[in-house]
């Protein structure tokens, strides 16, 4: 069989991202053009400017991301694009791109779910790693523990049932005047903190063990800086970061070793922006080596939004024969498994 070439776009949040990706795990380029200095300005993605941006963006992170893997459009089998979840128009842009270059030069075009595009992440540098396995999607949207039976077929164990993850990270760490994006700051600041120092709570959700919960949590941090303030008493900043840190960590920890347990795998993977946090790596290393499981990550960069995660995911979807029409829209709300 001859090269598969997928060109992949993604335009979900605050990146514009491009990749080439060859016979689906192999990267041969992956641009990436951040938003995120903008949208500091604000304290968090304004989705109106995130569209303009895009619109900016979009053709010269294309164009780049050809040039870098040294191919043209006539090398290009299919065109992979996100088409949800996430913002509607910045999701709008990359589908229309997708469309007309599709359309243009007739090539097959593949929507890709989001979040089947980061549990793929997983596959470009863990050559080996084939389904079944549970998988932990952590983001600043999502908080999912998955089990991939096989490509393209998953089934959720759990969801969080109020803020994802990612977003505990980016609310909290603003409350502590770390500003935004929080998830990073947090993860390099309670490097100098005590994570014993506050006990904060480490939530159950009631008629589920899978599932998560971290309102209450972003909760007590809150209650706990308005407490101090009104002692009179100044907070350790390195201290909250880092207490809020395991008190999560410790969460997503137990409930993975749980799921890959009942589900009766020994192989696990973690996923999405808070999956480069360094204290949920190290933990659920540790707790994979006691417990005789496998355990699979992205490099940082793979697990932050990119588009080479979703040539990875559109290779496999474009394989099963899931070619989309030009009717495709951008779905901000779609499941994953739903197509
Ligand atoms: O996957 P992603 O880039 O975008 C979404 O699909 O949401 O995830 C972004 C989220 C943000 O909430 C960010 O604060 C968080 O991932 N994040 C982290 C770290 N790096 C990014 N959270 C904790 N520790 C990190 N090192
Ligand atoms: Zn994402």
């Amino acid at each position: 069989m001859s090269d598969v070439l997928i060109l992949a776009i993604e335009s979900s949040c605050d990146e514009t991202a491009a990749a080439v990706v060859k016979n689906g795990r192999e990267v041969l380029s992956n641009v990436i053009s951040s938003q995120i200095d903008l949208h500091t300005l604000y304290g968090g993605v304004v989705p109106e400017i995130a569209s303009r941006k895009h619109t900016e963006q979009i053709n010269q992170v294309i164009e780049e991301a050809l040039k870098e893997a040294n191919v043209t459009l006539n090398d290009i089998t299919a065109i992979a694009v996100t088409y949800g979840p996430g913002l509607v128009g910045a999701l709008l842009v990359g589908v229309s791109a997708a469309k007309a270059i599709s359309f243009a030069r007739k090539i097959p075009l593949v929507g890709v779910h989001h979040i089947e595009g980061h549990i793929s992440a997983n596959f470009i540098e863990n050559k080996e790693l084939e389904p079944p396995f549970v998988c932990l999607v952590v983001s600043g949207g999502h908080s999912h523990l998955v089990k991939v039976m096989d490509y393209g077929k998953y089934e959720i164990l759990g969801r969080t049932r109020d803020d994802a993850a990612g977003e505990a990270f980016d609310k909290v760490a603003r409350a502590i005047g770390l500003g935004y994006p929080g998830g990073p700051k947090i993860d390099r600041v309670s490097k100098e903190g005590n994570p014993d120092a506050i006990k904060f709570p480490r939530a159950k959700v009631e008629g589920s063990v899978y599932d998560f919960s971290f309102s209450g949590l972003k909760s007590a941090v809150l209650n706990y800086l308005n407490s101090c303030e009104m002692k009179g008493e100044t907070i350790v900043q390195a201290d909250v970061a880092a207490s809020f840190q395991k008190a999560v960590v410790d969460v997503l920890v137990e409930h993975s070793m749980q799921a890959v347990s009942e589900a009766g795998m020994k192989k696990f993977a973690i996923a999405g922006g808070v999956a480069s946090n360094s204290a949920l790596r190290a933990a659920l290393s540790k707790a994979c080596e006691e417990n005789g499981i496998e355990f699979f990550h992205p490099s940082p960069i793979l697990c932050t939004d990119n588009a080479a995660m979703i040539g990875c995911a559109g290779y496999y979807e474009y394989l099963a024969g899931n070619i989309s029409n030009y009717d495709l829209n951008a779905v901000p709300a779609l499941k994953l498994g739903e197509r």
